[in-house]
């Protein structure tokens, strides 16, 4: 049987689309899954275009997987090599001009395809397949049937929606990952139910601007992503929701209400803010001042007291100074995030940005960088030191790296150190926190794990 080999890059987005990717091509038996990629006869790589940086490391990974496919010639075996995601879909047949061992392109929009591009490529043709699908726009989110969906473990991703309409000036995702779109609420339901039944606690609602969802309802409606969650909150074994990434300008009543309302719903949110400044708020078109993000932190910790805050932020956006990103620093102190990610700006071809002619000198941005990221890691010390002599409740996911240890969530998306019996995989436990690292926690377990429920109203855990 023929062997096949994923490698993913970036965001959970393209761990969904792997995973999916896989589901569909190990269906029937047609590949089985290697995590040898010299033993393979495809390779696909899930790639990432966000930074620059992103986007180089596939073709130096091209680079090793050329010297692959001479191997396996030489031994009379044909390796079919696969380019997938946003790389894929902005650089397009460029990536078989560059890297002319690639056989297929195939952009985000249509991994359904693949088993037809592959019968295609297995007759010797180069295939680019970069069309966005306006007819069977839901196709490539997820397969029809939920059934066919594997299980991976006891926390997963859906993805609820894709795309952006937003146009941030720095971003590429509105042009690889094309218009906003919302899977309907049934096909969310089914992927949930059949996962909770597979043994799943933990999902994450996935989508690039999750926040904006608004998919159709059975009576022909729309429902909001706070209408999603409360939906979801109710289906049977779910024991924990996530949801990521959110815009600022996204979060309605209805999102903060399922904050306040839904103890299922966790209390950490992602918001990324990207800059401090109004000034450069304005110019990477993120329709929202300074004030108005925190506004929309204060209501939802209204909503939800010990809601916790992990954000995304850019250094050296083109024109930004040295009062500008003082003012990144004194958000980062004013929010007091629990995490968060950081970057120094990258021009992407065919953004807005790209073209300006004020860009940051690159000592400037690493600077600033590191200066960003000491502030952002005090707080993150802080926030895990405050967690010392609580007691939270953590999902248990899987063995850690010490022998009888296990690995788990809290509420706050802390990975959480613990000694415990492999048979508490699944499990939410209770875990008395007694110390605090910059990235993790650890802890001692200090009550019997709660079995499944449909845990409903009532902010704290
Ligand atoms: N340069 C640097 N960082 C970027 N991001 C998106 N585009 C760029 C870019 N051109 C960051 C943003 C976003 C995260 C996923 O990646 O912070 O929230
Ligand atoms: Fe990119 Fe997010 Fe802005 Fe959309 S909202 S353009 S995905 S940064």
């Amino acid at each position: 049987m023929p062997k096949l080999h994923v490698k993913s890059y970036g965001c959970q987005m393209n761990v969904y689309d792997s995973n999916r990717m896989t589901d569909l091509l190990t269906r029937d038996a047609a590949y089985v899954e290697t995590g040898d990629p010299g033993d393979a006869d495809l390779i696909i790589l899930n790639t990432c275009h966000i930074r620059e940086k992103a986007a180089e490391k596939i073709y130096s990974e091209l680079g090793r997987i050329r010297g692959l496919k001479r191997d396996a010639e030489r031994a009379g075996r044909r390796l079919v090599v696969a380019v997938a995601g946003c790389v894929a879909q902005a650089e397009g047949e460029e990536i078989i001009r560059r890297a002319p061992l690639v056989d297929i392109v195939v952009g985000p929009q249509n991994y359904h395809r693949l088993p037809a591009l592959l019968d295609e490529a297995a007759r010797g043709a180069k295939v680019v397949d970069t069309e966005f699908p306006l007819e069977d726009k839901f196709d490539h989110l997820a397969p029809p049937d939920a059934a066919a969906i594997q299980a991976r473990g006891v926390a997963a991703f859906v993805t609820v929606q894709e795309g952006c309409d937003k146009f941030c000036t720095f971003c590429v995702v509105p042009y690889t990952r094309g218009a906003e779109v919302s899977r309907p609420v049934v096909a969310i339901l089914a992927e949930v139910e059949h996962l909770a039944s597979a043994g799943v606690r933990e999902i994450t609602l996935i989508g690039q601007n999750v926040n904006a969802y608004h998919g159709e309802t059975t009576n022909g409606g729309q429902a909001t992503l706070g209408q999603l969650l409360r939906r979801l909150a109710e289906v049977p074994g779910v024991m924990r929701l996530r949801y990521t990434t959110s815009h600022p300008r996204d979060v309605d009543q209805d999102l903060v209400a399922a904050h306040r309302d839904l103890a299922v719903l966790m209390p950490q949110l992602h918001l990324p803010v990207q800059s401090g400044s109004d000034r450069v708020l304005a110019a990477m078109n993120r329709r929202h001042t300074r004030s108005e993000y925190l506004e929309t932190i204060a209501r939802l910790r209204a909503a939800r007291p010990d809601i916790a805050f992990t954000s995304d932020f850019i250094v050296g956006f083109p024109g930004e100074t040295e009062e500008d990103f003082c003012e990144t620093l004194r958000l980062v102190d004013e929010v007091g995030y629990a995490d968060a990610f950081s970057f120094k700006y990258s021009p992407r071809p065919g953004t807005p940005a790209a073209d300006r002619g004020d860009q940051v000198a690159e000592q400037v941005k690493s600077d600033r960088l590191a200066r960003l990221q000491a502030c952002i890691d005090r707080h993150q010390r802080d926030f895990n030191r405050s967690c010392i002599g609580r007691e939270l409740d953590v999902l248990l996911e899987k063995p850690g790296r010490i022998s009888g240890q296990l690995v788990g969530r809290s509420p706050y998306l802390q990975a959480v150190h613990v000694m415990a019996p492999t048979s508490l995989i699944g499990q939410i436990a209770t875990v008395r926190i007694t110390g605090a690292g910059s990235n993790s926690l650890s802890g001692a377990l200090h009550a019997s794990p709660k079995v499944p429920e449909q845990a409903l109203a009532g902010a704290g855990d």
